[in-house]
This record gives C-alpha cells, structure tokens and sequence, in this order.
C-alpha cells in the first residue's frame, strides 16, 4: 500500500501483482489472494490506495498450477492440467485436475471476478502468461490430456475459451460500467514441445 501511495496519479493504471484465486495456486510467499470472501476488505483498502489521485486499478486473477509446491502449500500437492513437472529446478511430481476441479478452478475465477468487482477494482487481468496453470492447458509441454481439455491445439484451447467466457459472463452480468477484463498471454515458451509461433504436433 505504501508502495502504491507514491505512485497513484502518476500512471493512468496500476495492474496489481498476481492474485491467486484457489488456495492451492498460491505460487510464492507473501502472494495476494483473492481465494475467498475475507480478503474483500483489504482488497478494497488496496484497491482505494492505488485509485486515490484518479488512477485505475486492475486485479491479476491466477492459479500458479506446477509452478509452486508443497512448501509454499503447506504440504498440499501442486496440481495442473496434467502431471508433467515444469523444467525448473527441484520440481516437484504433482496431479492432474480431475474434470470436476477443472470446472470448480473456472468458477473460483468467477467467484475472483465479484470479489474484485466488491472490493472496488475498475478491471481485471487474467493471468494467462509466464508459465502458470492457464499457459499449462494451452502448452503441449504440459498438457497431454485426452478428454475435452487436452489433444489438439483446439481441446487445449478449451480451458481459455470457457474460462474467458465466464469471466465476461460475470462482468456483464454485474451493474459496472466500463469495466475491462485484460489477458496477459506469453506467445511463446522455451519448453520442446512447446508454444512457438509455429505448429508443433503433440509428442505426449
Ligand atoms: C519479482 C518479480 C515478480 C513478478 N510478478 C509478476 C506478476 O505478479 N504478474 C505478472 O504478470 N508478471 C510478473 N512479473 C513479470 C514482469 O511483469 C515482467 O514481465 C518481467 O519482469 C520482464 O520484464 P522486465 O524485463 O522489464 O523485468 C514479475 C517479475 C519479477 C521479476
């Protein structure tokens, strides 16, 4: 907040650091949540902070996926669209989402939207870059489902259409007005196979 302070008003727009919406997408120490109802009031002081001299303030909504572990979850297993572990030091073996946690992690992104939408956010931004559970369904790397979710680049494609949906659903079924919902997306991963700007086939 008081690094917000110094700044407000002299940005058209803050976008926050990475909000988790589900406890166990916490991806690091210290992290926002947006996991649940208590969080709404210091969200709005958060959120009134960053607005106070006319600057717009935008909420990241994500879900780390195997981007963390199981220290920073206090002993609960990372979880992703598969279990294939991310290629970064000490990664830890994690689960696949059953098809059911699929559709609740959708709607603890809705329920992210109204609490952003309570505690005074002017937009939100999905999180949809840097490797972290949404990129996860979309990336062959990470993705080697065989049901709705996962097997061509359009069942990967499938979390981020009904995850944007709803979302939007959620905006234009609240009375704002004028509020955006943003997407960060990385066009591309390091990972083989991986998100290139060029087709890869699945090697899962
Ligand atoms: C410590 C740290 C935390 C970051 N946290 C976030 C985040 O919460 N959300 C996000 O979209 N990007 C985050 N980023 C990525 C930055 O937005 C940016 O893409 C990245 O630092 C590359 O830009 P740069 O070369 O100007 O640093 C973070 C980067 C760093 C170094």
């Amino acid at each position: 907040m008081e690094y917000y302070s110094l700044r407000t008003g002299e940005v058209g727009a803050i976008i926050t650091a990475a909000a988790n919406v589900q406890d166990n997408g916490k991806g690091w120490e210290g992290e926002l949540s947006v996991a649940s109802d208590q969080f709404i009031p210091s969200l709005s002081r958060l959120s009134s902070t960053i607005k106070r001299n006319g600057t717009k303030a935008i909420l990241q909504l994500f879900h780390a996926g195997r981007m963390t572990d199981s220290g920073v979850l206090r002993g609960v297993q990372p979880v992703s669209a598969s279990a294939i572990a991310a290629e970064r030091p000490n990664a830890e073996i994690l689960r696949a989402l059953t098809e059911d946690e699929i559709f609740d992690l959708i709607e603890d992104f809705k329920k992210a939207t109204e609490r952003a939408i309570k505690a005074g956010f002017d937009r939100v931004e999905i999180h949809g870059a840097n490797t972290y559970i949404i990129q996860q369904f979309f990336s062959p790397h990470s993705n080697c489902r065989e049901d709705q979710w996962g097997g061509s680049i359009e069942k990967r494609f499938n979390f981020i259409n009904q995850l944007v949906d709803s979302v939007t659903e959620v905006v234009d079924n609240s009375n704002v007005q004028d509020f955006i919902v943003g997407y960060r997306f990385s066009p591309e991963e390091y990972e083989e196979p991986g998100n290139k700007n060029v087709r890869y086939p699945l090697s899962c």
